[in-house]
């Protein structure tokens, strides 16, 4: 008897990381396509209602932010870390695809050279960095909503922020996904 391959079948959490990784890479020009204009090349925008971080100062003052060791997860083409950068930030973008950060650097050779941040691949889940290294983090739609165990990206960001470091991250809510990819 034909035994039914439709149904729910459990996949390793390498094979579901990697597959995720690679629709990021692959679909990264279509995403730039469809959201570049929106989210600019370097500006710090919270989400598609286009809140910005120099309206909403969630991560400090402007004065509080100058000389402040900040990391992004799930940077993309990091936008919003060449935004902080240009503020006066030391700033490293993260995020887990090749293709998004390639996009990055697109960016990067058309900033100035106060624009320019540091990128570095890695998974907001397994972060290449000491203990208590950053003052603040965060994540602008970025890797919280795509992963199945969030919380290992917020324990990885609790060992890397010092004591009493900051963490914000604005994520999408669910109903959203019934939603084309528009940022409007
Ligand atoms: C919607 S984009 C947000 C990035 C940027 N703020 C923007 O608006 O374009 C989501 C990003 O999260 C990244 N991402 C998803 N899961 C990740 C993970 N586990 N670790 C690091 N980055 C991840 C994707 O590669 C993608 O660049």
């Amino acid at each position: 008897m034909n035994q039914s391959r439709i149904g729910y079948e459990h996949v390793p959490e390498q094979d579901a990381s990697r597959a995720a990784r690679t629709w990021w890479d692959e679909n990264a020009a279509e995403y730039h396509d469809d959201n570049g204009a929106f989210l600019g090349e370097s500006r710090f925008v919270w989400g598609p209602e286009g809140l910005t971080e120099d309206q909403a100062r969630l991560l400090g003052s402007r004065e509080g932010v100058v000389d402040k060791k900040i990391l992004e997860v799930g940077s993309g083409a990091a936008q919003c870390s060449r935004w902080l950068r240009a503020q006066g930030a030391r700033v490293v973008a993260t995020d887990y695809s090749h293709a998004m950060l390639e996009q990055a650097l697109i960016y990067d050779d058309r900033a100035s050279s106060q624009h320019r941040v540091p990128l570095i691949q890695a998974d907001a889940r397994e972060l290449p960095f000491a203990d208590s290294s950053f003052d603040a983090a965060f994540t602008s739609f970025g890797a919280i909503p795509f992963v199945p165990d969030a919380e290992r990206i917020h324990a990885e960001i609790a060992r890397v922020l010092r004591p009493g470091g900051r963490w914000v991250c604005s994520v999408t809510h669910p109903a959203r996904w019934m939603f084309p990819d528009d940022p409007t």
